[in-house]
């Protein structure tokens, strides 16, 4: 694993209007992944896009596609969103009672699953299934909406997420998402964050290269060596 984090920008901050100008933005600005949230207006009180969405973007872009879904009951669209093109399928370990079953049905269809966790989840909560993921998504904002504060409480989460999973000699990645900016970032790498998901900081951001490459700290990796 390189020393520097691996960045997300969330699609969701886009000017839907105009998703050439914004994989332009992402790929000008060397980004790792491309986050892509799916809201149902059931889970979320909000509704985004589906795997349609998904797909139109693969097309234009050879970036891993980190598809978070904040949907109930997940196991309804798994072969939809694989078949779109996901690269990490995140569930929420909220959004369903048969969450191993779930996992498994991901990795079936050729995607890396990954659970997700809303602030009043506990990272305890996880550990049973934490040998079938490759990636935690820890939110620490309420999902729903782009451009909210972070809970500085949910830090403490990430802290716990790592202990986790040295303890169990674990792999996943640990994925931070919500409230993501060159404020919060470094926090969030030395508490254990593996993977910075950010929306409106990072197309709010005049420099998006620049800004980038902050969130992942390369300017103190490099300093430190
Ligand atoms: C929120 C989404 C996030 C969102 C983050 O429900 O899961 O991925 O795009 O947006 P910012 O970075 O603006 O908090
Ligand atoms: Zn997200």
């Amino acid at each position: 694993m390189s020393n520097s984090v691996i960045t997300a920008p969330s699609i969701l901050s886009a000017d839907f209007s105009d998703l050439t100008g914004a994989l332009a933005r992402i790929h000008e600005a060397h980004a790792d992944w491309i986050h892509m949230d799916v809201m149902d207006g059931a889970f979320v009180p909000n509704i985004s896009f589906g795997p349609k969405m998904i797909q139109d973007v693969g097309k234009r872009t050879d970036l891993p596609l980190d598809v978070h879904l904040m949907v109930e009951r997940p196991e309804r669209y798994i072969e939809a969103f694989a078949r779109a093109g996901a690269e990490y399928l995140t569930i929420h370990l909220e959004a369903t009672v048969h969450v191993h079953r779930v996992l498994q049905q991901i990795r079936e269809h050729g995607c890396k699953p990954g659970i997700a966790i809303v602030p009043s989840t506990q990272v305890s909560a996880l550990a049973e299934i934490l040998d079938d993921i490759e990636l935690l998504l820890i939110m620490t904002v309420n999902p729903g909406f782009g451009g909210q504060d972070l809970i500085p409480r949910c830090l403490m989460k990430v802290t716990a997420a790592a202990e986790l999973r040295r303890e169990r000699e674990a792999s996943f990645l640990i994925s931070v998402d919500g409230g993501v900016n060159r404020e919060t970032a470094p926090s969030l790498r030395r508490a254990g964050a593996d993977v910075l998901v950010s929306g409106s900081a990072f197309f709010d951001a005049a420099d998006p290269k620049q800004f980038l490459s902050d969130l992942a700290g390369e300017g103190e990796s490099r300093r430190a060596r």
